[in-house]
């Protein structure tokens, strides 16, 4: 029997959310039904209601959750009712020709359910990054659920499935930040602080947070950052070098994804250091660099998706790290939230006040 359950949904470009009833299908063959207990309001979900993700409305928003398998498809083994899992919007297929090379975190045929989720009158639900999970229950393949220790409570685990995912994943897994180097950060909402936390728990000993915000900078020190910059008032090229004895950071992370935040980064790593790009650029940014500059500096520029993260060797793990009291993800949950508040936590979003505001399911 489909189940009935309220969700959040985007109807039309800039038009507000609502909250209606989405029929949820039983679990096929591969997927799993997942009875959410909490669930992240992340930018990507205001991007899907502006219309800068695509045109396919109506969509089921939310992706960063946490909650119980209530059933199970055919042939669905790793998985079984009552399992506590995060979701993850990239289950690797195993198949493809990365995958086949042994980079799954690039696979380029990641799993999401087969079957669609509708609304009441039939119409098809297009699930925010596959998942759609500001929803009671949701239905996904049974690869993006992870199984993590059900003792780190909903609001945190479910954080691990993107923003902090990616800005941990952008500094340990991408940055291959290690023992002894220096760090700095730009941009410090969820993204770049959880970068700060990522490079404090690889062994980092010079973090720089750099935002334009002095609110922020506060926080990045919670996080662990050993100083700040604020870049409308310091040239934070010039800052990083004069803490880094003249070369600049051996990593530097855009956690902005803006053209002159990237250009900053590029300059303030040293030579033969590591650029990570993990703020999402918008199609109509450019960037222009001197070529001699990008040859001549060495190292590395990249870009880093999701964290470069694979969920099962990632969520566990860094679910683990949290209940060992060894990184602090709980201060990531600015507030938690009911379904019906999700519009009104848009809006605290766009003024830059929380990092994470957590819809919480009974
Ligand atoms: N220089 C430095 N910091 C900046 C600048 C700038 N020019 N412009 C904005 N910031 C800071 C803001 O003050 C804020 O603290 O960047 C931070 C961005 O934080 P959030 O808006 O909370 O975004 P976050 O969720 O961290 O995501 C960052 O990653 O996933 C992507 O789409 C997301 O591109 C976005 C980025
Ligand atoms: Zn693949
Ligand atoms: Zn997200």
């Amino acid at each position: 029997m489909p189940s009935e359950v309220r969700g959040v949904v985007a109807r039309a470009k800039g038009a507000p959310v609502t909250v209606e009833t989405v029929v949820v299908p039983d679990p096929g063959p591969g997927e799993a039904l997942v009875k959410v207990q909490a669930c992240g309001v992340c930018h990507t979900d205001l991007h899907y209601r502006e219309g800068g993700i695509g045109d396919d409305y109506p969509y089921l928003l939310g992706h960063e959750a946490a909650g119980i398998v209530e059933a199970v498809g055919d042939g669905v083994t790793r998985i079984a009712p009552g399992d506590y899992v995060v979701l993850n919007w990239r289950a690797v297929c195993g198949e493809c020709r990365s995958c086949r090379r042994g980079r799954p975190w690039y696979c380029f045929a990641t799993h999401n359910a087969r079957q669609p989720m509708t609304l009441t009158d039939g119409t098809t639900l297009s699930p925010a990054l596959g998942i759609g999970a500001f929803a009671e229950k949701t239905l996904v393949a049974a690869g993006q659920c992870t199984k993590v220790d059900p003792a780190a409570p909903p609001a945190v685990a479910g954080l691990l499935g993107c923003g902090v995912m990616a800005g941990i994943g952008a500094a340990v897994n991408t940055g291959g930040v290690g023992r002894g180097d220096s760090v700095a950060v730009f941009g410090c909402g969820g993204v770049g602080d959880a970068a700060i936390a990522g490079a404090v728990l690889a062994g980092a000993t010079t973090v720089v947070a750099v935002d334009i915000n002095d609110g922020k900078l506060e926080l990045a020190r919670q996080f662990g950052a050993t100083h700040t910059v604020n870049s409308r008032e310091q040239d934070p090229v010039e800052a990083i070098r004069a803490l880094t004895g003249g070369n600049g950071a051996d990593v530097t992370i855009d956690a902005v994804g803006r053209p002159e935040v990237f250009t900053q980064a590029f300059y303030a790593r040293d030579h033969a250091g590591t650029v990570v790009l993990v703020g999402v650029p918008t199609p109509d940014m450019t960037l222009e660099l001197p070529m001699l500059e990008v040859f001549g500096r060495g190292g590395a520029v990249k870009s880093s998706w999701y964290g470069d993260c694979l969920p099962e060797r990632d969520f566990p793990t860094l679910i683990d790290l949290f209940l060992q009291g060894r990184l602090p993800l709980d201060r990531f949950v600015s507030e938690t939230i009911g379904i019906d508040d999700v519009e009104a936590a848009f809006g605290r979003m766009e003024q830059g006040g929380v990092l994470r505001s957590v819809v919480l399911f009974d």
